[in-house]
């Protein structure tokens, strides 16, 4: 059987190189990926080779093209996924995600290829109190007042998904739009060394500050709510996207674990307690403290209560979650510890 080949753009990142990894040794699919730097897929393949490109898709049009050309799906990737970055650096946001983003699709289109393209949780915007889970094909996306810009991320990643969906009634696109709910998993991010290092998720906040004997820090008291996923979980949701063309085209999925959902202040007590049970190498025991949102991130940032998927579509392609929230927190964070000097982001930078 001829394989299908896949490219990701965005390959190398923290999801795409535990996908690529997987397809890899898939007997369907092939893969490569193309992005602007190489660290985490030589971690991730060990000294195995990988078909890695290195493409900017913000300047290099003529390179990404004729790679879209010669594949036959393209899983677009690259963004910049990180709440600190969309308050800090919101034009940036808005430009990796949605003008060069559409170069992407437009590349897809021209080329008349098969686009997987990762939208995120954050389209759904605000709860707004509803305790309803947010449904792919029926919740509203709804997000706050443009001073806010952390909306910035939302909203740009909103209208490209609007594009797409466009493209597939009027230029016969062919795609799907994959929504991830706050995924964890080895190669997350980077371990800071300290408090200040780069713009991370809450989970390497959180273990990078355990592993620097520094306090946790939750924001505006850690009454957030989110539901997490384990990078496998989610790498095997793909897989039946992939597997299931028919069913999968045209379509958009949540990918989440509901049974996952934790308030941030009851993950940074488990995280703490994971830790103190495993790894601690001291006695020193971090404190958890209160900081406001404004202060932490930056004027313009405003959080989302609450983020429950619904799966019922994902699941009805025979993909269910397995990972619940203990396996999956005391398997990254043990990566994490074992492997904690060569992920540091300097650490990564000397690879390349
Ligand atoms: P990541 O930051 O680890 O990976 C993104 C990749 O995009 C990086 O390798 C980066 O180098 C690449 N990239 C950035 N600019 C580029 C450019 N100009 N040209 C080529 N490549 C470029 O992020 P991730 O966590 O792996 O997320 C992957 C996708 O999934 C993103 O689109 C993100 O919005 C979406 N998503 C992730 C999560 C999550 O919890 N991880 C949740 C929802 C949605
Ligand atoms: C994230 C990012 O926007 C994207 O990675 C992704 O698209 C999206 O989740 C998703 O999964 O769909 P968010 O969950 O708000 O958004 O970001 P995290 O950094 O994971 O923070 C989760 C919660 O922890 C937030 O309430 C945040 O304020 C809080 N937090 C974060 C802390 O309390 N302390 C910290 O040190 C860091």
């Amino acid at each position: 059987m001829v394989k299908q080949k896949i490219l990701c753009v965005g390959g190398a990142g923290f999801i795409g190189s535990h996908m690529s990894h997987k397809l890899a040794n898939s007997d369907n699919y092939s893969v490569a990926q193309a992005d602007i730097w190489s660290a985490k897929l030589k971690i991730r393949f060990e000294n195995k080779p990988f078909a890695f490109h290195h493409i900017d898709i913000s300047s290099d049009d003529d390179e990404l093209s004729a790679l879209v050309a010669d594949h036959d799906i393209i899983f677009n990737l690259a963004s910049k996924a990180s709440p600190r970055l969309y308050v800090q650096d919101p034009l940036a946001v808005a430009k990796l995600n949605l003008f060069d983003g559409s170069k992407v699709i437009d590349a897809c289109v021209k080329h008349r290829k098969k686009l997987v393209h990762f939208s995120t949780s954050e389209v759904y915007g605000k709860a707004l109190g509803s305790t309803e889970p947010f449904s792919e094909d029926l919740s509203n996306c709804v997000t706050g007042p443009i001073r806010n810009h952390r909306w910035i991320y939302s909203t740009t990643k909103q209208l490209l998904d609007r594009m797409i969906f466009a493209h597939g009634r009027q230029s016969g696109l062919k795609f799907t739009i994959v929504r991830p709910f706050n995924v964890v998993g080895p190669l997350i991010d980077h371990v800071m060394v300290g408090p200040d290092d780069g713009a991370p998720r809450v989970f390497s906040y959180f273990m990078s500050a355990l592993m620097n004997g520094e306090p946790l820090r939750l924001v505006d008291g850690g009454k957030a709510l989110r539901t997490f996923i384990h990078v496998d979980d989610l790498v095997n949701a793909l897989i039946a996207i992939l597997d299931n063309p028919a069913k999968s085209n045209g379509e958009i999925f949540n990918i989440g674990t509901p049974q996952n959902e934790i308030r941030i202040a009851d993950l940074a007590t488990l995280m703490r307690d994971i830790f103190a049970a495993n790894f601690e190498m001291s006695s020193v025991r971090s404190d958890i403290v209160t900081v406001d949102g404004q202060e932490f991130y930056g004027e313009g940032f405003e959080d989302t209560e609450r983020r429950m998927p619904n799966i019922d579509k994902i699941k009805g392609l025979g993909w269910t979650p397995r990972i619940m929230l203990k396996d999956l927190l005391e398997d990254t964070m043990r990566y994490t510890w074992e492997n904690r000097h060569r992920l540091t982001q300097e650490a990564m930078d000397a690879m390349e």
